[in-house]
């Protein structure tokens, strides 16, 4: 699919970099652009090369300032329910992606904008970022998944503050109730973002991807099939050349060099 609302570059580590490029709008999710999100979600998820993915937005400004709201304006209760629908579906491939993802946020992220991050393993902010879901002030209430991954990753008293308010936090609010990872000035953000995922990704490539697995699995089950869940996925990753290499290499104290297989 050809993009024209995002950007997609790929570098020689692997490293896909995906810009929501529609600065003029500070960034803002048009349907048109969720659907291009969504293939280069699959993209990722297909290419063998490709073996993270960074998300940040065009421009000094904004991440994603949240779901084109001309667009939210005319939907019928029909419309906007698929409208839901769509944007949801993308964000799970990005969430279930079986590699690292970032969300490198560079500036606002409200609405659509602070659900896509949070469909992301981690998220770095930039010092001037502001995150929050200002739907309830919009007369409507988050619809690609922020009443359900804000309580999981900030708890359910500081998720309803958000919610119920609608008013964004900073960064360093952000940071202090674990909604982002880290925060770094501006100009530094992507190269923060890229040197984290090259230490992961020196990890084992299917171990990766089955502790995104069990997380992701896990969050949803009660502890009792969750560690059932963990322990089969840790027998699968006893069956892999890549644990053979890793603990060869510890026991002869060199660097394991992991094949992914
Ligand atoms: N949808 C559609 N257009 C948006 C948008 C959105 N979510 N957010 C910003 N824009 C557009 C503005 O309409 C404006 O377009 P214009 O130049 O054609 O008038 C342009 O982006 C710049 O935004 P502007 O509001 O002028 O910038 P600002 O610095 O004064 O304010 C924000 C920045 C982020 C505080 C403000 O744009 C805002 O509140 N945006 C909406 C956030 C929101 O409610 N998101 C959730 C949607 S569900």
């Amino acid at each position: 699919m050809p993009y024209s609302h995002i950007l997609f570059e790929a570098d020689d580590h692997g490293i896909a970099l995906i810009t929501v490029n529609r600065p003029e709008k500070l960034n803002a999710l048009s349907g048109a652009l969720v659907a291009e999100l969504r293939d280069a979600f699959e993209r990722v998820a297909r290419e063998m090369s490709l073996r993270a993915a960074i998300l940040t937005g065009s421009g000094q400004k904004a991440f994603v300032a949240g779901a084109d709201i001309k667009e939210l304006a005319s939907l019928s209760a029909v419309e906007a329910r698929e409208y839901a629908l769509r944007g949801q579906q993308a964000f799970r491939i990005l969430e279930t992606l079986p590699k690292p993802t970032v969300a490198a946020v560079n500036g606002f992220a409200l609405g659509g904008g602070l659900e896509l991050a949070m469909s992301c393993s981690v998220r770095f902010a930039s010092e001037n970022a502001k995150l929050g879901q200002p739907e309830v002030k919009l007369g409507i209430l988050p619809g690609y998944g922020g009443t359900q991954r804000l309580p999981r990753l900030v708890g359910r008293g500081r998720a309803l503050e958000m919610l119920l308010s609608g008013e964004p936090v900073t960064a360093a609010e952000a940071h202090r109730i674990g909604l982002v990872n880290a925060v770094v000035p501006q100009p530094e953000l992507l190269s923060y973002s890229r040197s984290w995922l090259n230490k992961v990704l020196a990890n084992a490539p299917l171990a990766l991807g089955l502790v995104l697995e069990s997380v992701d699995v896990g969050l949803d089950m009660g502890l009792d099939a969750g560690l059932r869940f963990e322990a089969a996925a840790f027998g699968v990753s006893a069956a892999t050349e890549d644990r053979r290499e890793g603990t060869r290499a510890f026991l002869e104290k060199r660097s394991p060099a992991f094949a992914g297989k």
